[in-house]
């Protein structure tokens, strides 16, 4: 099958390239290099079965030949992390709203499945936990530009179930929640990452908050690979799912792990969230998935574990 991956030099979509080369498909990347790197896809650059064009997904003339000769579209460019969101208010908006757009029209104008990568930060402040697909979101101030990445994958979520719902537009929706592993960059305000590089060098490992606040980290191979049967399984055509891991840890202990397993002299430094990011800053203190409607409808599992994982970005990091 000839797939099209936007967004396919960033961290998680170079992963989804090789698993879809493994499995004897033919790949179409597009990404702008924003965020992502070619570094990410070095190993399966010179592919016979990969094509990559180092573009934009507002260049509509590209996008529809691209999505025309495709049978699947997995869309992930977008404006990703905490740091690059406040820092890139305008960016974050056309890219993940009106970028959404030209892929969601263009494949429902040549009737080609597409998969959306959305966010638990769509839940926002709710505390009404685990967070089941069809809870209720609850955000902040539009002041705070945080929320505008949850904002817009919202509207990217509307929209492709709109097209499900009027035009009968076969979509998925993958609400990832925060997926680690190498080739993940530390500069856009991924967490994992940024300790381990300061463990490394030991520099303070520097925590934002108290950090009380808690998150579960899932390995990027479980969630490629419920990503990807999400994506061929029939039932879960115009269905939103939740993907990643409801193992919690807090961020502070989460630090004292990485410390412990880079043997680093660190200390653990806190930072208020004002100093880290904006005035009026707001975090949200747990967030956990409810994974029953994956694991009952494709069988998905989480496989790695936290400290499997961290050793495994650690090595990364060390080379
Ligand atoms: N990593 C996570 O924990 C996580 C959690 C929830 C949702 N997601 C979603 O998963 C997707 C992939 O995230 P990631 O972690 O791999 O981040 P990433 O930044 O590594 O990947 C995004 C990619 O999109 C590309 N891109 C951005 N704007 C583009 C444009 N206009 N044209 C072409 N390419 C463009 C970037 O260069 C980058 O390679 C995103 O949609 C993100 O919202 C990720």
């Amino acid at each position: 099958m000839k797939i099209l991956i936007t967004g396919g030099a960033g961290f998680i979509g170079s992963y989804l390239a090789e698993d879809l080369l493994d499995k004897g498909h033919f790949v179409i990347i597009i990404d702008n290099l924003s965020t992502g790197r070619l570094s990410n896809i070095r190993q399966i650059y010179r592919d016979d079965n990969l094509e990559v064009h180092i573009d934009t997904i507002f260049n509509k003339r590209l996008m529809k030949d691209l999505v025309k000769n495709c049978e699947q579209i997995y869309h992930l460019a977008a404006a990703v992390g905490v740091r690059f969101i406040v820092d890139n208010p305008v960016q974050t908006l056309e890219t993940n709203i009106y970028g959404t757009e030209i892929i969601v029209q263009l494949a429902n104008k040549y009737k080609k499945k597409i998969f959306i990568a959305s966010t638990s930060e769509l839940y926002g402040k709710s505390e009404s936990l685990p967070f089941t697909e069809d809870s209720d979101r609850i955000y902040g101030s539009t002041n705070i530009r945080r929320w505008s990445y949850a904002e817009s994958k919202a509207i990217d979520e509307f929209l492709a179930l709109a097209y499900w719902h009027e035009r009968k537009l076969p979509v998925v929706i993958g609400r990832l929640f925060n997926t680690i592993g190498p080739r993940q960059t530390g500069q856009y305000g991924m967490v994992v990452p940024r300790f381990v590089q300061q463990a490394l060098l030991n520099h303070p490992i520097t925590v934002y908050g108290d950090g009380k606040q808690s998150r579960c980290f899932a390995h990027v191979g479980d969630v490629v690979d419920g990503m990807v049967k999400l994506m061929n399984e029939e039932k879960c055509v115009g269905q939103i799912y939740n993907i990643g891991s409801d193992r919690e840890i807090t961020i502070f202990d989460l630090a004292k792990k990485v410390k412990k397993l880079t043997k680093s002299s660190s200390r653990i430094k806190l930072i208020p969230y004002i100093e880290a990011y904006e005035e009026g800053f707001e975090d949200m203190e747990r967030r956990v998935p409810d994974l029953s409607k994956a694991k009952q409808d494709v069988g998905y599992k989480i496989k790695v574990p936290l400290d499997d994982m961290l050793k495994e970005i650690i090595e990364y990091y060390k080379k």
